[in-house]
């Protein structure tokens, strides 16, 4: 772990608006967030955890306040460089996988490579590289619906990992999982956490953030407890 932050968060904001209506998901949210950091949040349902994590990811912008990513603001992005900075320094693993059926295995890790513009040859080689560490080769060339759903997330972070991010953002990624599975997401989390990358994990599962190196509890859009483990 690094002494600068790779991430900063200051005091902010999230408030949605549904006609005159405001409902404030984030209030406040100041936070320092390292290289090389496994940092798990949690909190009950509705306390801002996903809205966090979607700013984190520059899927949203915050209604106030600013997110500083290596010391430059997101807020003076235009939508172009944020799809941009999304696609190189960000990984994303979702509760559900968010793989598509009507591809294969290893055409799925390729996607975020395509929108990129590596070529299919050298983006072939990388995806089979980085599945390589993560699952046996006779599901490469299958769909994802004719795999478990362990190995599903595990395709997912595969993809994930494709343009080398700086970043793995994971929204409840053992919430479809068995118990079994989830240990090896959270080892494999770990892993990459050795490797440098910095881990931000949203879960429900109190007995999961032992692999995390900070806890961060969100209660009604504000931080109420940091533990350090
Ligand atoms: N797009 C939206 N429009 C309006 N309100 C929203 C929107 N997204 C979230 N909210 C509200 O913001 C608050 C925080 O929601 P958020 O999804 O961040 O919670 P969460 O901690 O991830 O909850 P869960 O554990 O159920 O996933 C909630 O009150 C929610 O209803
Ligand atoms: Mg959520």
């Amino acid at each position: 772990m690094s002494d600068e932050p790779l991430i900063r968060l200051l005091d902010v904001w999230k408030i949605y608006r549904i006609g005159k209506l405001e409902s404030p998901a984030l209030r406040g949210v100041s936070l320092d967030i390292y290289k090389g950091e496994f940092l798990s949040i949690i909190g009950p349902s509705g306390s801002g955890k996903t809205t966090l994590l979607n700013l984190l990811g520059a899927l949203d912008r915050p209604t106030k306040g600013e997110i500083l990513f290596e010391k430059i603001s997101l807020n003076k992005l235009s939508p172009d460089q944020l799809a941009e900075f999304r696609n190189k320094k960000i990984g994303f693993v979702f509760q559900s996988f968010n793989l598509l059926n009507h591809l294969t295995v290893v055409e799925n890790v390729e996607i975020p490579m395509m929108v990129l513009g590596v070529p299919p040859k050298i983006r072939r080689e990388k995806a089979l590289k980085i599945l390589g560490e993560l699952l046996p080769e006779e599901v490469f060339y299958k769909r994802p619906i004719e795999i478990s759903s362990g190995e599903q997330q595990r395709v997912a972070i595969a993809r994930a990992l494709a343009n080398d991010p700086d970043v793995i953002l994971a929204d409840e990624p053992t919430g479809n999982l068995d118990s079994s599975n989830a240990h090896v997401v959270m080892r494999i989390f770990r892993k990459l956490r050795d490797e440098g990358k910095t881990i931000v994990m949203v879960t429900h599962n109190q007995e999961l953030t032992s692999y995390a190196d900070r806890v961060v509890r969100l209660r009604d859009g504000q931080i109420v407890e940091v533990i350090k483990r």
